[in-house]
């Protein structure tokens, strides 16, 4: 029964006048959601909006080649956002600029990252304890760009102060198009369970598109996710990490309550072997194993052999011998 209620508001939204069809979307993840993973998820179906991995304000602002690299993006990815961090709103409008002139459908702001590297400059999850300058920087993006801007946040600080909803009310008010929360404090980096019921109370107290983050491993958790909170969108990281197909899967049993049969260990290995070449096209051949090494362990978790195979990837240094290792051990 839950899951038809969940059916009937998985429905596609907008964001600014950016249409995202179906509601699914791929998390930011630093590491993962280059250009070729986000192509992958796309091909594999299902997934309405793909986030590429956070990018700095201070790298696009001082003209840091490697940040540059972060912001190649293809059209059949369409809709992309591209999401920035920083703590100076000059820099991230700037930054903002930078970003949609190299073409993103949507400029997302980072403001719960709890990554401490990026805390001590005063960034990211740091702007909770900020809420002025958190709101500053939104507004100084959203005025700078005519795309849409979105923040990205989490619950709050920690236990003490879970401050999502006065965020979310502030972001409006900054002109942001969307939000999006993950059910963590910061403190609790992505230890215990993400609280779902702080998604549901910004989604009753904003009137601007609300997408729910956080421990959406299936397409049930995602059906409970719309059902239980009431949100637009449901954005799903790491279950999406060597598996592609789950925006497929949730889309599909939302749409008609069956679910799609796992991917067989084929399906596997050739979205492996694509996710390389995709890699390989973007970089150099180097850069792009040296990557690879732990991304492609996750399409052979469960597989017999998958250490063995995981610690033979670890120490592949062509595209040659990671084909090689992956079909060998396939057959
Ligand atoms: C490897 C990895 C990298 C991440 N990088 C980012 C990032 O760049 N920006 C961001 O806002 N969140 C980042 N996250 C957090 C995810 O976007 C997401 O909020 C979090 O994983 C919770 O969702 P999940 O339970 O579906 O994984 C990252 C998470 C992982 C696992």
């Amino acid at each position: 029964m839950k899951d038809i209620e969940a059916k009937a508001k998985a429905r596609a939204f907008r964001i600014g006048g950016v249409v995202i069809d179906p509601p699914l979307v791929l998390a930011p993840m630093a590491g993962v959601t280059n250009v070729a993973f986000r192509r992958l998820c796309k091909r594999a179906g299902g997934c309405g909006l793909v986030c590429a991995e956070m990018v700095s304000s201070y790298g696009l602002h001082y003209h840091n080649s490697r940040t540059g690299e972060l912001l190649v993006m293809s059209d059949e990815e369409r809709p992309v956002s591209v999401q920035l961090f920083g703590a100076l709103p000059e820099v991230m409008a700037d930054a903002a600029r930078k970003v949609e002139e190299a073409g993103a459908d949507i400029i997302d702001v980072n403001i719960g990252c709890p990554v401490p590297k990026v805390v001590k400059t005063g960034a990211a999850g740091a702007l909770l304890k900020d809420l002025d300058l958190a709101e500053h920087i939104i507004r100084a993006v959203v005025g700078a760009v005519r795309v849409p801007v979105t923040v990205k946040t989490r619950a709050g600080w920690n236990a003490e102060h879970v401050t999502a909803v006065e965020l979310a009310v502030r972001a409006r008010d900054a002109g942001a198009a969307a939000i999006v929360v993950h059910g963590r404090t910061v403190s609790q980096g992505f230890s215990g369970r993400a609280d779902w019921t702080v998604i549901r109370k910004v989604k009753e107290t904003v009137t601007i598109p609300v997408i729910g983050n956080g421990d959406v491993r299936t397409p049930q958790d995602a059906a409970r996710m719309f059902d239980e909170t009431n949100c637009d969108g449901v954005m799903v990281g790491r279950g999406a990490l060597g598996n592609p197909w789950i925006f497929r899967a949730i889309d599909s049993y939302l749409k008609t309550g069956e679910l799609l049969p796992d991917p067989s260990c084929e399906d596997r290995t050739e979205a492996a072997w694509r996710h390389a070449l995709l890699l390989a096209s973007i970089m150099d051949e180097k850069q792009a194993v040296r990557e690879l090494r732990g991304q492609l362990a996750w399409y052979i978790k469960g597989r017999s052999g998958a250490s063995e195979m995981r610690g033979r990837l670890s120490k592949a240094s062509t595209l040659d011998e990671i084909r090689s290792i992956l079909y060998e051990t396939s057959s």
